[in-house]
């Protein structure tokens, strides 16, 4: 299988370099919270909001098992889908997982003014990041086939560097 699977913390770029991904990879590009809010007909927020974190996990599994049935998709995944083993374990059968790590600084600036992320929704959302980042960066790290730094570069930067590191992978997979 040769999926290219996004992860990250929230405020990565998974989408916007996902988006680009597929372009140049000639993938289709999927977002597994977009699955989730058309299914759903109901945002991120709303889903937390009226059926807890829980229940948005389980969705977040459900979504995941049928998005590894295709192949050829660059998948962005929301930043919590690595901590269930059962979501790595799946995504990992369908392809490559690529990190794309940023510093907490630059991952605060860009999540500070949506209001999108239920998580980051609290009275101090950059001790929160800082926390649930510190959480989550050991199992990017550990999952991750390739991890790249996107600091100091934009998103076409990203695109171009990492499209050709993947095509390299994906070349060798086959
Ligand atoms: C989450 C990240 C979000 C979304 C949900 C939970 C997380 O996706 O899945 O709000 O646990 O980090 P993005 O990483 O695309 O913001």
């Amino acid at each position: 299988m040769s999926n290219v699977v996004l992860i990250g913390f929230m405020g990565s770029g998974k989408t916007a370099v996902g988006c680009g991904l597929a372009r140049v990879l000639n993938y289709k590009f999927v977002d597994v919270d977009e699955l989730i809010e058309k299914k759903q007909n109901q945002t991120i927020i709303q889903i937390f909001e009226n059926q807890g974190e829980s229940a948005f996990r389980k969705l977040e599994t459900d979504t995941i098992n049928k998005v590894v049935q295709e192949d050829e998709q660059v998948v962005s995944c929301g930043g919590g889908a690595v901590i269930d083993k059962r979501n790595v374990e799946m995504l990992r059968e369908s392809g490559i997982f690529v990190y794309l790590k940023a510093s907490t600084d630059v991952l605060y600036q860009r999540v500070k003014n949506g209001n999108s992320r239920p998580l980051l929704n609290v009275a101090n959302p950059r001790k929160q990041l800082e926390e649930l980042l510190h959480q989550r960066e050991k199992i990017y790290e550990r999952v991750a086939d390739v991890t790249f730094d996107t600091t100091g570069k934009d998103v076409n930067e990203i695109v171009d560097l990492l499209g050709e590191e993947i095509k390299g992978r994906l070349g060798e997979k086959n």
